[in-house]
């Protein structure tokens, strides 16, 4: 945590328990980044509440990734981890930003319009393109109240781009679903420093070592591993459910002829395969696959036990954590109390240069 180096930021939202794309896409590489850079690592309890407003569940939540953070292997003493409601500056920021943000550009992000469709019960458009956004638009403006689309879900990348800014962090090692927020960031950065004149916001990057960003696919045969997919391997699942998870993973009938090319189900096997198993391991099985002499059941008896590998001490350890609430409660005091301190130093220049004075 020394000042001269870089400010990583990143978070997750509190909607479950995380799973092998969290783990592979983001938190193995928060733990990577801890011994080089500045990190902070946040918990992002306000983001659920644009999705999920269950208050009988949010607590449970936020405890979940809060034990995963640091099952996982980041470390307090490394990191600042903190929960996003106990840095209340970002919420009187998000308050100040929004003055400098269009609703036309928070209505024309594509996470945006994917939730609002879902909030709506209206399908996926034909085609993306203007005429789809017009019809979009009255659908959203037309809403009766109970089926509305509510306006914490517009200024989510509002609410994204202060937890950024506020801490100036400049790499935030997100998967590439969220690039397009970190993209309206850097606008809102330039926009407030060249409205005011202040060179205020540095301008933020995603961060992924140099390679580029994996996408961690389900075991349903085709999409990306996620919580609202229903198709996860939760770092949590104990051996038996996640044993069996991999079983009954999609494939196909097997390559009927020497090198055919992969379906989509099984080249996802080998994704998952290449992830957590030993290359000698992987080679195996491809050459398996290239001379027809493959049985699908050993390739996925392989690969649960080496998610397992990877799982089985992260499991045991949030186990341990979960039960020492005292300990949760001092790293959360502590990363309130860093994240806080550069907020509040933030915020104050932000009230600042936006006029904001005390009589
Ligand atoms: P989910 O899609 O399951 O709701 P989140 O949106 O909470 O997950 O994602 C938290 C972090 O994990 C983000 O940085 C996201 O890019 C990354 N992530 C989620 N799913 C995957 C995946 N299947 N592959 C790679 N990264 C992922
Ligand atoms: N939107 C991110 C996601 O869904 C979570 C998030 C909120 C975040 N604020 C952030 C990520 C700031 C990085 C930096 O995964």
């Amino acid at each position: 945590m020394a000042d001269n180096k870089e400010i990583v930021l990143s978070g997750i939202r509190s909607t479950g328990n995380l799973h092998l794309g969290n783990y592979y896409g983001a938190l193995s590489k928060f733990v990577r980044l801890q011994n080089d850079y500045d990190c902070n690592f946040f918990i992002a309890d306000l983001h659920a509440l644009t999705t999920s407003p269950d208050p009988s569940q949010l607590h449970a939540n936020v405890k979940n990734i809060l034990a995963e953070y640091l099952a996982a292997g980041i470390d307090p003493e490394k990191s600042t981890i903190f929960i996003q409601s106990d840095v209340p500056e970002i919420s009187e920021m998000y308050l100040l930003l929004n003055m400098h943000v269009g609703i036309g550009e928070l209505m024309r992000t594509t996470s945006f319009k994917d939730k609002a469709r879902k909030a709506l019960g209206i399908g996926a458009p034909a085609q993306e393109g203007e005429a789809d956004d017009e019809a979009f638009e009255k659908e959203i403006i037309g809403a009766s109240t109970n089926k509305r689309v509510n306006a914490g879900l517009l200024t989510y990348p509002t609410l994204m781009a202060v937890d950024i800014l506020i801490q100036k962090a400049t790499k935030v090692p997100v998967g590439k679903d969220q690039e397009q927020h970190l993209e309206l960031t850097r606008r809102f950065a330039r926009r407030f420093n060249s409205f005011y004149g202040v060179e205020l916001f540095p301008e933020p990057y995603n961060f992924d070592f140099g390679g580029k960003p994996v996408k961690v696919p389900g075991l349903d045969g085709s999409g990306k591993m996620g919580k609202s997919e229903g198709n996860c391997i939760y770092l949590i699942d104990d051996p038996k459910v996640l044993r069996k998870k991999v079983m009954r993973a999609t494939t196909d009938e097997g390559p009927k002829e020497p090198n055919s090319p992969m379906s989509e189900p099984v080249a996802n096997l080998f994704t998952l395969l290449e992830l957590t198993s030993a290359p000698d391991v992987v080679q195996h099985f491809r050459d398996a696959y290239a001379d027809c002499s493959i049985r699908y059941g050993d390739l996925k008896k392989q690969l649960a036990e080496d998610i397992l590998a990877v799982t089985t001490p992260i499991r045991d350890r949030i186990n341990d954590i979960m039960a020492d609430e005292a300990y949760l409660r001092r790293v959360v005091a502590q990363g309130a109390e860093r994240a806080r301190e550069r907020a509040a130093a933030t915020l104050a220049e932000v009230r600042h240069v936006m006029g904001i004075r005390k009589f």
